[in-house]
């Protein structure tokens, strides 16, 4: 399969079977004990960008760029801390739904722009870039002309995060264990760390902070990477 192909499902998938998998994995209404698992893991890689970024101290009118935004789980919270956030998706449910959710919540809605959008295509200078859990949908090539057009429109630093390629999960995903459940139509990719620390490091920016969420499902590194 080529890169194009994989975006073409890729978009299909999110304004599809794959939007009414996540939308619910990103809620909190009931799910199966899978989607729960996956749903905690990914609040955990949420929470830990939030606290880095609430603890720098400088989030209020912080211009930030969420590629890839998904229904907002990221953005919604920080807007309302006060940056100012362009949040965009390739899919439109997904952003569809991100504006629902950010109407019912949100105080401050003027800090908060949605836009459907390729990452791929977009344009403009933020200070913090973030893409969380977006990478695995594509191969290593992909991800990093992904990574390099994202650390192009970013100031000062690039969030990111990816499933990593160890001996485990590719055992895992061998076994048919990782994204598991009838609707996963998309292939899962799994990424080198150090081929992400390179294409990060050949773009001038350097990792400065690190974590890495692991439930029994759900598995995402992720680098804050600064520019040098
Ligand atoms: C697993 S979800 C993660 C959503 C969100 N980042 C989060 O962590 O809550 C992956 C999201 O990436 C979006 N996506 C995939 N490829 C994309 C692309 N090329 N440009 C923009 N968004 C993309 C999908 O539509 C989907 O909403």
């Amino acid at each position: 399969m080529n890169a194009a192909d994989d975006k073409t499902i890729v978009k299909e998938y999110f304004n599809s079977t794959g939007f009414d998998r996540w939308r619910r994995i990103y809620g909190d209404g009931e799910v199966n004990k899978v989607q729960l698992d996956i749903r905690n893991g990914h609040q955990q890689t949420v929470d830990k960008v939030i606290g880095w970024l609430k603890a720098d101290e400088n989030l209020a009118g912080l211009s930030i760029c969420d590629a890839g935004c998904g229904v907002g789980s990221l953005s919604i919270p920080l807007a309302e801390a006060g940056a100012k956030i362009y949040a965009s998706d390739i899919s439109e449910k997904m952003v569809e739904e991100g504006k629902q959710r950010a109407s019912q919540t949100l105080a401050n809605p003027e800090n908060l722009t949605f836009a459907v959008q390729d990452l791929e295509t977009l344009s403009g200078s933020y200070h913090t870039v973030i893409c969380l859990d977006v990478l695995i949908h594509y191969p290593q090539e992909k991800a990093d002309a992904m990574i390099s057009h994202l650390c192009s429109l970013a100031q000062s630093r690039l969030i990111l995060s990816f499933a990593p390629k160890t001996c485990a999960l590719t055992i895992l995903k061998k076994i048919g264990s990782f994204f598991p459940g009838p609707s996963k139509a998309t292939r899962a990719y799994l990424h080198r760390e150090a081929d992400v620390v390179k294409i990060l490091e050949k773009n001038g920016f350097v990792v400065q902070r690190e974590s890495m969420t692991r439930t029994r499902f759900y598995f995402s590194r992720l680098l804050e990477a600064n520019r040098k």
